[in-house]
């Protein structure tokens, strides 16, 4: 039998292969000065071990469908944009930490599993609104995240380069590796949540409620086995999945590899890539990679996208209607949420396509202080979760997610949580390179407001 006919190919598949995308408009792609520098780095990225690998992948869509089915929520956080230099042991260990704990409260609240995912192993690249930046005399080049450039303003700093996408593939893997030793050496174990513990949250105001819900799932976890006789095995097993915006496509290209014995081809270079919004055009090259892979794969939904837009995405992206394969992750803002969302669920129900859909709280409450600094507030996140919880709920359907910016760091970049950060507390541990993240306090916090708010219906 021809080998070739049992290939299992996304639909209109003659015209997909993991170089297509090159034929499309590709939009926030950096211009490499040297390109044949550049296709010796993807070739070199190409010849590296994967790092996800597609037994995960296919574990994640069966997750993700137990999810489109109510039964599972999928909890997704971590950097706006990861740094090379913030690939240290300590600050992954306490990335995991929020995540546990927020997964913790979110599996108590709502009685559900929860799918980790991390931003994380792979965040390196950034869309950006504008090409260049300007300061006084000088225009440079934008910076574009650690995959690309670095945020230095001098022009050496600023120039694309292309031996970073190999740093960066290095950073990821190390990310991973020990992410996933933690995890095997029972770090992410229900039985110890203590192993979860963050030194400066002893003092938070969430730190009561957090240990009567750690308390109960003890209690709960004992009893199960006394009466069963029997470990909870996802209680000490539960994986965490990677995931980052696939936005430089050289570098999601170089990990796409088709595994013969499942008949698809896979992005090895993590679990859930997701498109932006500023790359989700229907004709980009965004949307034609994105098709042709087995990973499920997430988009961005925006105010500025209309029905027809977003059900464009859906046949797209996921033609047989699959389940397991499609997350929408909604983020409208919470002045937009209540004129915006609703007939989008009802367009993407009338496709009949199965989407996973989850809230991003974050980036459509992006704002500048008076002072200048980019800021979101903790109300404004809260509120729109809380509506989108609402408008799913009242149009019988179903939020299955969540996606943040967050750090396990006391940073002071989002305002408002029970401590009440000013805009005046900004400059005290403002870190990020990108956008404000919430610190793990108001993580925990958040946390807790959707589990209040799922027992409050
Ligand atoms: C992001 O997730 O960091 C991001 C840039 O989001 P969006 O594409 O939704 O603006
Ligand atoms: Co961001």
């Amino acid at each position: 039998m021809n080998q070739r006919a049992s290939i299992k190919q996304p639909d209109d598949a003659s015209t997909w292969s993991p170089t297509s995308w090159q034929s499309r408009p590709a939009a926030q792609q950096a211009v490499y000065r040297d390109p044949a520098a550049l296709a010796r780095a993807v070739e070199a990225l190409g010849r590296l071990p994967p790092i996800v690998v597609s037994w995960e992948i296919e574990a994640l869509r069966r997750q993700i469908a137990d999810a489109q089915r109510g039964e599972r929520f999928l909890l997704q956080g971590g950097d706006c944009a990861e740094s090379l230099a913030d690939c240290e042991s300590g600050q992954i260990a306490r990335k995991l930490k929020i995540l546990l704990q927020m997964s913790l409260v979110l599996l108590h609240g709502l009685k559900k599993p929860v799918i980790r995912v991390g931003r994380f192993a792979g965040q390196y690249a950034k869309p950006r609104t504008t090409e260049n930046e300007t300061r006084g005399e000088v225009t440079l080049p934008v910076y574009r995240g650690d995959l690309v450039n670095r945020p230095g303003f001098t022009a050496e700093d600023r120039e694309p380069d292309p031996e970073l996408l190999l740093r960066a593939y290095e950073r990821a893997a190390l990310t991973l590796n020990f992410v996933r030793a933690l995890i095997d050496g029972g770090f992410a174990d229900l039985h110890h949540p203590e192993y979860w513990d963050l030194d400066f949250m002893h003092h938070s105001p969430s730190r009561d409620q957090y240990r009567q819900i750690v308390n109960s799932i003890s209690d709960s976890l004992d009893f199960f086995e006394a009466i069963s006789g029997s470990r909870v095995h996802e209680a000490s097993r539960a994986p965490f999945y990677a995931s980052h915006e696939a936005l430089h496509l050289h570098y999601e290209q170089a990990q796409t590899r088709y595994i013969e014995r499942k008949g698809y081809w896979y992005n090895l270079s993590t679990h859930l890539p997701w498109i932006g919004l500023r790359t989700a055009d229907l004709d980009g090259a965004h949307v034609e990679y994105c098709r042709g892979i087995r990973n499920p794969v997430g988009v961005k939904v925006g105010p500025s996208m209309d029905a027809a837009w977003v059900q464009g995405l859906c046949r797209a992206l996921n033609p047989q209607a699959e389940y397991g394969r499609l997350v929408l992750i909604h983020r409208m803002g919470a002045a937009n949420v209540d004129s915006k969302l609703l007939p989008l669920i009802e367009a993407v129900r009338a496709t009949e396509i199965p989407v996973l859909w989850v809230c991003d709280p974050m980036h459509g409450n992006t704002e500048t202080t008076s002072s200048g600094v980019k800021t979101r507030r903790f109300d404004n996140i809260v509120a729109e979760l809380e509506s989108s919880v609402r408008i799913h709920r009242e149009a019988g359907s179903y939020l299955g997610g969540v996606h943040f910016e967050l750090t396990g760091e006391d940073v002071t970049e989002c305002t408002g949580g029970a401590r009440g950060l000013a805009d005046g507390d900004l400059a005290r541990a403002y870190r990020t390179t990108v956008d404000p993240r919430l610190n793990c306090e108001q993580a925990l916090e958040l946390a807790m407001r959707i589990a209040a708010n799922a027992r409050s219906v």
